[in-house]
């Protein structure tokens, strides 16, 4: 949850009459992130085009201004001016605000070439475990102090690091991130990091584009290893951000449960360390159509078309889970709108994303009169087939729970009221707007 005071909005979501028509998305949030953080340590000035303005990327210019970047906004164009890789000793406290991706993954280069600084964020970050990427980069040589369990405040002293080989306990692109950072800042030995399960793969994709060696190989496991030398140096370029794929669940979880509709998405990210939930709705009984498929730097974009249609529940099971951990909560509501039941296995990490995924979304359908129930990793969720009553929910402070539950909403029988709906600034301002543009009338 963020603090609770910046939050106070209650919204209304009637049942919707069908949707219909053609959103383009905000851009990638992920993305955006990375594009800021590798903008400042590049030489030169690198342009980030459709770059995603929510608080959360907002919370990564913040920072990377204190550390010394310029920063021009030119209409959907972000211009960062960048400093060659040394970094300002910051005047003030990093405030990441909401954003884990800005805490975690600039960590990585905190640790390698600040003096000194301070890092915290709002209530819910100052509650998200820091350990899994403290403990890595103090393997590296990495000076950081946290308050007790890992948590944030925290205070970095950097210096002179060492590469690791490392591999992950838990699949998290946050924390791969902020180690590919610090061994590419360290000053010896080469960094490798092994992952499991391939966790979103846009910063290995982007230290190309910005001219850094990066070494890829695939294990037989469905791994990867990865592996960057240090002393490598960043070269501004233009960034050209696909739409967000977590902003067009949404919509596509809109149109499958109400009912009559038809939704086009255009130029959404499509990288398949992304795209689970795709293949989850097919499970399900969608029948979505993609179009216009094309690369653009590395990442695979295209059009998502949509229908309404009769689902189905389904199993979800682990390895399947770190590309599509940020849809698990839209994905509930459509559980609930399916026959039969709907099992999500091995998805103990939703516990600890903005607030725990797993209460929010099981209480809140729960509220609305939803058959679910919490496991220690996941949920399990019996579906109505026949719609939702409808009734009042919390957002509990977190975006992805709030604009899910709005879904629900949208399909119900009598609609749902939303508390604490401001928290959609985070990642999705415009979120209102878009549900409108296809045709959303009850607000
Ligand atoms: C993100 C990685 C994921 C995801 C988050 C964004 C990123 O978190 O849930 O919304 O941009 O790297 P973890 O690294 O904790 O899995």
């Amino acid at each position: 949850m963020t603090d609770s005071k910046t939050n106070p909005r209650t919204q209304y979501f009637a049942p919707s009459g069908s949707l219909r028509g053609t959103l383009q998305v905000p851009g990638d949030k992920s993305i955006t992130h990375r594009a800021i953080l590798l903008g400042l340590l590049a030489n030169g000035e690198t342009e980030i085009d459709g770059w995603l303005d929510a608080a959360d990327c907002r919370s990564s210019l913040r920072v990377a201004s204190l550390l010394g970047a310029g920063v021009k906004e030119q209409g959907p164009v972000l211009q960062i001016q960048g400093t060659g890789g040394t970094l300002a000793e910051p005047v003030d406290v990093l405030d990441c605000g909401n954003s884990g991706t800005t805490l975690r993954v600039f960590l990585g280069a905190l640790a390698a070439r600040v003096r000194f600084c301070s890092v915290t964020g709002d209530y819910s970050l100052r509650h998200r475990p820091m350990g899994r990427v403290i403990q890595p980069l103090q393997a590296m040589g990495a000076q950081i102090f946290a308050r007790s369990g890992h948590l944030a405040p925290l205070c970095v002293q950097g210096g002179r690091l060492h590469g690791i080989e490392y591999t992950l306990p838990v699949a998290s692109a946050q924390v791969k991130s902020a180690i590919l950072m610090a061994g590419l800042l360290a000053e010896t030995g080469t960094t490798t990091v092994i992952e499991q399960t391939v966790s979103r793969d846009h910063t290995e994709n982007m230290l190309l584009g910005f001219g850094a060696h990066v070494e890829r190989e695939w294990l037989s496991t469905g791994g990867q290893r990865i592996t960057v030398a240090p002393g490598q140096s960043l070269q501004a370029c233009r960034v050209q951000v696909p739409g967000d794929f977590s902003a067009a669940a949404f919509h596509v979880a809109a149109a499958l449960v109400v009912p009559g509709s038809t939704v086009t998405l255009q130029n959404v990210g499509l990288n398949p360390t992304r795209t689970g939930f795709l293949n989850v709705v097919e499970r399900m009984g969608a029948h979505l159509s993609i179009t216009g498929q094309r690369l653009s730097a590395g990442e695979a974009l295209g059009n998502l078309i949509v229908h309404s249609e009769a689902l189905q529940g389904v199993d979800i099971h682990s390895e399947e889970v770190p590309a599509l951990i940020d849809e698990l909560p839209v994905i509930a509501v459509l559980a609930a709108y399916a026959h039969g039941t709907t099992h999500v296995h091995g998805a103990s990490e939703l516990r600890f994303k903005e607030t725990d995924r797993i209460t929010a979304m099981v209480s809140g359908l729960q509220n609305i009169g939803v058959d679910a129930e919490e496991t220690a990793d996941g949920f399990i969720v019996r579906g109505r087939g026949d719609g939702i009553p409808g009734g009042q929910v919390s957002s509990r402070g977190d975006h992805r729970v709030a604009m899910s539950l709005a879904i629900a909403g949208m399909g119900s029988q009598r609609g749902v009221e939303v508390e604490e709906w401001g928290c959609v600034e985070i990642s999705y301002p415009r979120f209102l707007t878009d549900i409108r543009q296809l045709g959303y009338i009850g607000l």
